[in-house]
């Protein structure tokens, strides 16, 4: 079995070996740029994590692993667009390093090429894998589109916003470590307690990242912060604190949320009216029952290899970036 740093640096490595053509320039250098920057690697680490809790040896879990990497990294491209975020990693993102179209077509072909590393699996598991990865990829485009009209949408609810954050992020987490699953030939139980494992660490997983996007140390988390409260997203941390507000808050909250003028104090009354209102304490206590679900889920596995799971798991619970 391979503990954390190994799989860490075994997937850096397999990931350096794929070669970029030179040409055009514009199409293949964002790719290496993006896939250079870093960044956690989870998902190919719970897909690797998940494959070892049935089977020791790993090679035939390496494809899925990168194809669902190069994925992820493919929705930050157009989500970063979609976002207007100018920074990721800590480093510019790619359509303001280069431009919309650039990043928009960089990731068309991380994504042709996720398809290519996918369909690099045992043929018996091809079409079950391709399933379970289908699924969860329009999800994800759901997802994405809720958060998006969310944007300008006054009325949004608590659990509107849950089912858009289990489709933009957590069904990718999950669909990770079923595939994972898959290529060791789990049975369908375990199968299904590592999808919900995974689904239920990935609602927690976003809950963190919005409260990183409002509290986060610039130079840690890598993106800017208060991007969410510039966009008018309507996380979890606005939507708690709009039903917990006194009329004058409310007021305030509103106010802010209608208009996409950025003005100067906008993210900091915000983020002062979250605080008043003990939102940070609230977010990581749900937080906190999130995992515990997902807890629930690991626990039912049958597999004695569940270390870097737990480990990891517990990692992204603290993590700052
Ligand atoms: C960012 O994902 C997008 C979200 C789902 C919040 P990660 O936080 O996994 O990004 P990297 O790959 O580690 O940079
Ligand atoms: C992103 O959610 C989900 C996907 C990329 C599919 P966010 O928009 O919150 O992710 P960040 O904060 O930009 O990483
Ligand atoms: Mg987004
Ligand atoms: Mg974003
Ligand atoms: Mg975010």
């Amino acid at each position: 079995m391979q503990n954390l740093e190994q799989l860490q640096l075994l997937i850096e490595q397999e990931l350096g070996k794929i070669a970029y053509p030179k040409t055009p320039q514009k199409l293949y250098q964002p790719i290496e740029y993006v896939m250079s920057l870093g960044g956690k690697r989870m998902r190919p680490m719970l897909l690797l994590m998940a494959h070892q809790l049935f089977d020791k040896n790993i090679e035939k879990a390496i494809p899925p692993a990168l194809g669902i990497e190069i994925f992820h990294n493919f929705t930050l491209l157009h989500d970063d667009i979609m976002d207007n975020a100018p920074i990721r990693r800590g480093k510019k993102t790619v359509h303001e390093k280069w431009n919309n179209n650039v990043a928009i077509l960089s990731g068309d072909v991380m994504m042709i090429q996720t398809y290519q590393l996918m369909c690099n699996v045992d043929k018996d598991v091809l079409k079950e894998i391709l399933d379970v990865f289908n699924k969860a990829a329009i999800q994800v485009c759901e997802g994405q589109q809720w958060d998006m009209d969310f944007e300008t949408q006054s009325d949004v609810s608590l659990s509107d916003y849950m089912k858009m954050i289990e489709n933009k992020t957590a069904v990718l987490l999950a669909a990770s470590l079923q595939i994972g699953g898959i290529t060791a030939v789990a049975s369908k139980e375990n199968q299904n307690n590592l999808y919900h494992f995974g689904l239920n660490m990935g609602i927690a997983f976003q809950l963190k990242d919005d409260l990183l996007d409002a509290f986060g140390n610039p130079d840690e988390f890598g993106k800017k912060i208060g991007g969410d409260i510039i966009a008018n997203k309507k996380t979890y941390l606005y939507l708690k604190a709009l039903a917990l507000s006194n009329p004058h808050q409310h007021a305030d909250l509103v106010g802010y949320f209608s208009t996409t003028e950025v003005t100067e104090d906008k993210v900091e009354v915000v983020k002062s009216i979250f605080l008043a209102l003990d939102i940070h304490n609230i977010t990581s206590e749900l937080m906190k029952e999130y995992h515990a679900k997902a807890m629930q889920h690991l626990d039912a596995i049958n597999s004695r290899n569940k270390e870097p799971l737990l480990e990891f798991s517990a990692m992204l619970l603290d993590r700052v970036s």
